[in-house]
């Protein structure tokens, strides 16, 4: 199969914009397990924990280079129209959800005045089906006339007037998945209009490419020429989902033209659909963990919470999950039809710093058991987050007992440590001793949420 590019064109490093931010790299955790003294029997035990942790999870393995471009440094949030609104042309019988300015105007609005702007959601994202079927006179892309009748560039103008960005999406192939047109072979117009727009974030599908070459060399290309145009945009991928059927993504390369990266099918308004995230999501962990970090994130799709399919404990499990997985955070409900409880989950300030966690590390699945899943995730000042699952879909609340010095690689909570239950509802739980026990109930299909720092009874500070 010939590439349509010169190989020399795309292969390498991308293009360095001077936007460059510092990421935060290194182990520290690594560090403490070395040095630790060992005081007791118990700390030796501790210790061989750990070391048998480190082992069993890759976790000295430097993360790969990450498109050097100083954006998603903490993982993008914002909102996308896709789950809830998907290809909506109809304005005529459905003017308030047919995918038009409108719609992005209305939700602009929302995203300011009901506080998700205060709360971190800063994209606001355009999906498929905002285009015309052909391009202009001169290739350029354009927006379907009657449904934007301003254009992209005056919604740019009026979202950056709100004080957010805007996001917007093109296919990596000859037609988007909806039909429209598709930038191969425009790859250097579409960027080069896209920056002239203002647009802040390109999401690049991956529909209708016709080789494996086209669409590797498809997503470099155009994250060269979204650097080349020296706007700062996101670039968010979904290389590995169209690729893996036919070869294996390489993900450290993935990371160096991509902020973000789908991998999995399309999220869906259903349990079956978020679960089945999970499941794909801790059954690769060993390949895709450690590649995320600042600058880089999978992407495991859309939050759903406030629209039709999840019920309340499911909804908290996958706000839970996806700040484990250090998610995007992209929304897609309608923020004029949200429930108070919703919103307030939506915008819970300390899940949100999990998610947004400055040491950029993703969390995994750490064990599976008796239908209960036990996830945790490395968070900067030595703390933790953890989830547990409750995966029983019959019956009711169950317990579930952690040992504590189970928890963050057997040093988490060495010689003691606080616990902070963040969801379902926030609770202080007060100290735990390295080698004490906590029970917690958890509804089916729910999760409970804790953030474990390190600190004694008699220290309010880092020990
Ligand atoms: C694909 C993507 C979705 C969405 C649709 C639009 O299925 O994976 O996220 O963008 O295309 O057509």
């Amino acid at each position: 199969m010939t590439s349509l590019f010169n190989s020399s064109s795309v292969i390498g490093p991308p293009l360095r914009l001077n936007l460059k931010a510092q990421v935060t790299r290194g182990n520290p955790y690594c560090m403490i397990t070395v040095t630790m003294q060992l005081r007791s029997t118990e700390r030796q035990l501790g210790c061989a924990l750990a070391l048998c942790f480190l082992a069993l999870i890759p976790w000295g393995i430097p993360r790969a280079r990450a498109l050097d471009n100083g954006l998603a440094i903490t993982p993008t949030m914002g909102w996308l129209h896709w789950e809830r609104f998907m290809c909506n042309l109809d304005c005529q019988e459905e003017p308030d959800s047919c995918i038009s300015e409108q719609l992005f105007m209305q939700m602009a609005e929302l995203m300011v005045s009901d506080g998700w702007k205060d709360a971190g959601y800063e994209y606001l994202c355009i999906d498929d089906c905002w285009m015309a079927p052909q391009r202009d006179s001169e290739g350029r892309l354009q927006a379907d006339p009657q449904r934007f009748p301003g254009g992209i560039r005056h919604l740019a103008n009026y979202v950056h007037s709100k004080g957010l960005k805007l996001g917007i999406y093109a296919d990596v192939g000859n037609k988007t998945c909806a039909g429209f047109p598709g930038s191969f072979g425009y790859y250097d117009i579409d960027a080069q209009t896209f920056a002239d727009w203002g647009v802040d974030l390109l999401k690049f599908d991956g529909c209708h490419c016709d080789s494996i070459q086209h669409l590797t060399d498809g997503y470099k290309y155009m994250s060269l020429a979204l650097n080349k145009t020296g706007r700062s945009i996101v670039y968010s991928c979904e290389w590995p989902l169209y690729m893996s059927p036919l070869k294996k993504p390489n993900y450290e390369e993935i990371r160096q033209y991509c902020n973000h990266w789908r991998s999995f099918a399309d999220i869906s308004d259903s349990w079956q659909s978020v679960k089945s995230i999970l499941d794909w999501t801790s059954s690769h962990q060993e390949r895709i963990v450690h590649v995320a970090g600042p600058g880089g994130w999978n992407d495991p799709d859309m939050l759903v919470i406030g629209n039709f399919g999840l019920s309340w404990d499911q909804q908290v499990t996958q706000m839970a999950l996806w700040a484990i997985m250090a998610a995007p955070l992209l929304m897609s409900n309608d923020l004029r039809n949200i429930s108070p409880q919703a919103k307030a989950l939506l915008q819970y300030k300390d899940v949100i710093a999990i998610n947004q966690d400055p040491l950029g590390k993703q969390g995994y699945q750490l064990r599976k058991a008796s239908n209960f899943e036990v996830w945790e995730r490395p968070l900067a000042d030595l703390a933790w987050a953890i989830a547990v699952i409750n995966r029983q879909e019959i019956g009711g609340p169950r317990s579930y007992t952690i040992s504590i010095v189970s928890l963050g690689r057997g040093v988490a909570c060495n010689p003691a440590c606080h616990i902070t239950q963040l969801l379902p509802v926030k609770r202080e739980l007060g100290f735990y001793e390295w080698t004490s026990e906590l029970k917690i109930r958890i509804n089916p299909t729910g999760t409970v949420l804790l953030r474990v720092e390190k600190r004694s009874h008699t220290s309010k500070s880092l020990i």
